[in-house]
């Protein structure tokens, strides 16, 4: 099994520029699901370079960034020095054995991880578990719709050996209530994706970007309607999908 370290460790600095990372509009789409409150403790899951923890911090008592790998959170911790974020905190640790007791934090959040994670229900019962009773968490993941899920599995596994498998919104939903959770809201969200950006923040060699956009530009049939490829000046663009889940902790 490849180590995710091994592919973020590296490109750590990408995160805090990328235009799907760093958007105050995405961030703003964190911010909306997971109702901050004033004296909620957060729990940002997989944070990377903090974009999400970042969002919420204005919003809350006290946000923990937590992520699996060390320059990631180099790049988070250099972030709030500079911004004078002072209620952020970093800690090193996996997203299916959270070093926290049960039921700590008010909100749990995560973005843009869990098709990295290889034990789904692990991470999802860890969600539950450290949640309070009666609080909620807010799941934003790559989830792209059958057939096109196929195409894109291809070209992501071979963009970044550790992902292991975007989950349609029927099947994060199928997850989520095996932890425990109610899912209030649970929808799918087409954005037009920059392509070479997106192998760009993975330092991907050009050779083999080249080869991965002829997969998505020779999709054919459903798949090919649903990825809907289009060359713009010379660029490629495509729809990537992601589920925006509310989730709440009875
Ligand atoms: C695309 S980045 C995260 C982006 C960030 N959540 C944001 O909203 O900008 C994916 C992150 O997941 C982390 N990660 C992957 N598997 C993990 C695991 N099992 N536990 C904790 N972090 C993990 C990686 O180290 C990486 O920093």
């Amino acid at each position: 099994m490849p180590d995710v370290r091994d592919s973020f460790r590296n490109v750590a600095a990408n995160y805090t520029r990328s235009t799907f990372h760093a958007s105050s509009v995405r961030l703003q789409e964190v911010v909306d699901l997971a109702r901050p409150s004033p004296g909620d403790l957060v729990l940002d899951v997989a944070t990377g370079t903090g974009n999400t923890a970042f969002a919420l911090a204005p919003h809350v008592h006290r946000v923990i960034g937590l992520d699996v790998t060390r320059e990631m959170l180099d790049q988070a911790r250099r972030i709030a020095s500079e911004r004078g974020i002072a209620n952020a905190d970093w800690v090193i640790g996996d997203a299916t054995r959270l070093p926290f007791q049960d039921e700590t934090f008010d909100v749990y959040t995560v973005r843009a991880a869990p098709h990295h994670f290889a034990d789904v229900d692990a991470f999802a019962a860890e969600a539950f578990r450290v949640l309070k009773h009666d609080h909620d968490a807010a799941f934003i993941d790559c989830a792209p719709p059958l057939p096109a899920r196929d195409v894109l599995h291809e070209v992501e596994m071979r963009r970044d050996p550790s992902h292991v498998l975007s989950l349609t919104v029927d099947e994060w939903v199928a997850t989520l209530e095996r932890a425990g959770f109610q899912v209030e809201m649970a929808e799918p969200r087409e954005l037009d994706w920059d392509y070479e950006e997106w192998m760009g923040n993975m330092g991907v060699a050009p050779g083999l970007a080249a080869e991965l956009a002829t997969i998505i530009e020779s999709a054919s049939g459903e798949a090919g309607a649903q990825l809907h490829p289009e060359r713009r000046d010379g660029r490629l663009f495509h729809a990537y999908w992601h589920a925006l889940i509310r989730a709440h902790k009875p």
